[in-house]
């Protein structure tokens, strides 16, 4: 069919890759479309993707209301509190939450106005190049149409990867979606994969009073922090109740009257069963490629299913870019937002860059687990000579005022050039005492330089700059 609409930029998914890319290419004076087709259970079309409508976003707001229930029940007492019978409304927690959804991707809706942003509602597919650039269907409630775009910026995103044989029912079985809307608290809950969602989640249906047993195939988790943070986190998440599994494989799963049943062998070999009344699978996310049309193109996946991109996030295909999770590098909201603003400014001719180094990484458990450039192990397999210097929270007056004394902070340099080559937190608020290493490590400061500027007085951020100052082993207050 003939193309309806012609536009300099149609960007595909309103992620927070896609939204982010829109608005910038609009900002740069492109006449801007983004197509999305995402449905809420209500079966409204929401902008803002996985992020804003079953991630970062929903996950977070949960996660706070679960600590303001273990607040009064365990921890308002030290301060001398009571609140007598404590409830749990579990519906009006999870009405809280859609109503933040709802704000933030109303908010995206805005922004699209805004800026002059087309919203394609449906599913886009790559039909093929054109005279002028590259023909895109757009498809949904049973009407089709065809646009023209110069450039393309493909932001399909990811979804939960699923065992082969669990069906998720999102009631019993759950992937994030449903993990994020129980109806009440499980009395026992498990767990397929202790890595990031398994975590998150798993401490929100805890804290609300769930028995919570995680089933990790790997002997060890968060292979990705430095080493020491994966064993504070381990030792801290014991204390807190979380039983996590190490070395299992996973047999059959089955549900039945009560709930769910998983065999599975423990590290030993030994077989095992689980049952639970629900349980979540969150065993890593897989990039959306489905029926996106790509061999229209002349693109095709690689073998785990992402887009290859070159760093400026170009495809091998002439003006189509992808960015955020359908593409390498770690599958964060921040990150795919930076791709956004890079492939908008590179349609333009701008000379953008992206050190994938200084991307921050945060896990929102209760203490958070943040960082951000090299671990030790990665420095130790590099063969570079670095030095490190740790400090307690415990030793922090703000800290102990807050009652929030789990975790540390180190920071690792360079053994001669002292240039900052990493930092890592384990601490209350370490997404945002993470920020302070970001700048230094983009800035390429030493660690001494985060040690001698003034640091306000009391507050968690004295910790970052005493960790600092131990790494030439200056630390004052311990
Ligand atoms: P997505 O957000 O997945 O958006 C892609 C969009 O494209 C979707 O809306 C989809 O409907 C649409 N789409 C796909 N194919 C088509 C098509 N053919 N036509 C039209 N539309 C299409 N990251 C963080 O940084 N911090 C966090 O705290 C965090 N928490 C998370 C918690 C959970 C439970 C989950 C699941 C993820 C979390 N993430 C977090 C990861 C974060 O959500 C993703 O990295 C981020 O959403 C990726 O953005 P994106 O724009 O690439 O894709
Ligand atoms: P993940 O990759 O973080 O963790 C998956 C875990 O499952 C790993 O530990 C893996 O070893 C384990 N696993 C894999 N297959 C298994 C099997 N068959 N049996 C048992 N264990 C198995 O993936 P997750 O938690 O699903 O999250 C996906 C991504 O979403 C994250 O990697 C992250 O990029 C993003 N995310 C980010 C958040 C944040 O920034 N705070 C929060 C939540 C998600």
């Amino acid at each position: 069919s003939p193309v309806s609409k012609e536009f300099d930029v149609v960007v595909i998914g309103a992620g927070p890759g896609g939204y982010i890319a829109a608005i910038r290419a609009a900002q740069l004076g492109k006449t801007v479309a983004c197509v999305e087709q995402w449905k809420n259970p209500e079966g409204k079309l929401k902008l803002g993707g996985t992020c804003l409508n079953v991630g970062c976003i929903p996950s977070k707001a949960l996660l706070a209301s679960s600590e303001a229930y273990e607040n009064a029940q365990h921890h308002l007492a030290d301060h001398g509190i009571g609140v007598g019978d404590l409830t749990l409304d579990v519906g009006k927690m999870v009405a809280r939450k859609a109503a933040i959804v709802d704000k933030i991707t109303g908010g995206v809706e805005f922004l699209f106005r805004k800026n002059k942003i087309t919203w394609l509602k449906g599913h886009g597919t790559l039909l093929g190049r054109t005279a002028t650039g590259v023909a895109i269907e757009v498809s949904g409630e049973g009407q089709a149409e065809v646009v023209g775009a110069k450039d393309v910026i493909i932001a399909t995103g990811s979804k939960a990867r699923h065992l082969p044989d669990v069906p998720v029912d999102n009631r019993i079985v759950s992937d994030n979606e449903g993990a994020l809307s129980f109806d009440s608290v499980p009395k026992k809950l498990a767990v397929i994969g202790a890595g990031v969602i398994g975590l998150e989640l798993g401490s929100v249906w805890r804290r609300l009073g769930a028995d919570v047993t995680l089933l990790e195939a790997l002997p060890e988790f968060l292979g990705a922090c430095d080493e020491s943070l994966s064993k504070e986190a381990a030792k801290l998440f014991k204390k807190q109740g979380l039983a996590i599994h190490f070395g299992v494989k996973i047999g059959e799963v089955k549900q039945n009257a009560s709930g769910v049943s998983i065999a599975y062998t423990d590290k030993d070999g030994a077989a095992q069963t689980l049952d639970a009344d629900r349980l979540i699978v969150s065993i890593g996310r897989v990039p959306n490629t489905d029926k996106l049309g790509l061999d229209a193109v002349g693109l095709a996946t690689d073998a785990r299913g992402f887009i290859p991109v070159d760093d400026q996030c170009r495809t091998s295909a002439p003006n189509i870019y992808a960015i955020g999770d359908v593409v390498r590098g770690p599958m964060l909201a921040h990150k795919a937002e930076d791709e956004g603003v890079l492939a908008a400014e590179v349609i333009v001719g701008q000379k953008p860059h992206i050190d994938y180094n200084c991307i921050p990484w945060v896990i929102y458990t209760e203490p958070e687990i943040a960082w951000v450039g090299k671990t030790e192990q990665q420095l130790r397999a590099e063969g570079r000579a670095y030095k490190t210097g740790q400090f307690p929270m415990m030793a922090n007056g703000r800290a102990l005022g807050i009652g929030k004394t789990d975790g540390f902070v180190k920071m690792i340099a360079d053994a001669t050039t002292d240039e900052l080559l990493g930092c890592h937190i384990i601490a209350a608020n370490a997404s945002d005492l993470i920020a302070e290493a970001v700048v230094a490590l983009e800035f390429k400061a030493a660690s001494e330089d985060i040690g001698i500027i003034c640091h306000p007085h009391p507050s968690l951020s004295e910790v970052v700059r005493e960790a600092s100052l131990a790494v030439t082993k200056r630390a004052l207050n311990i």
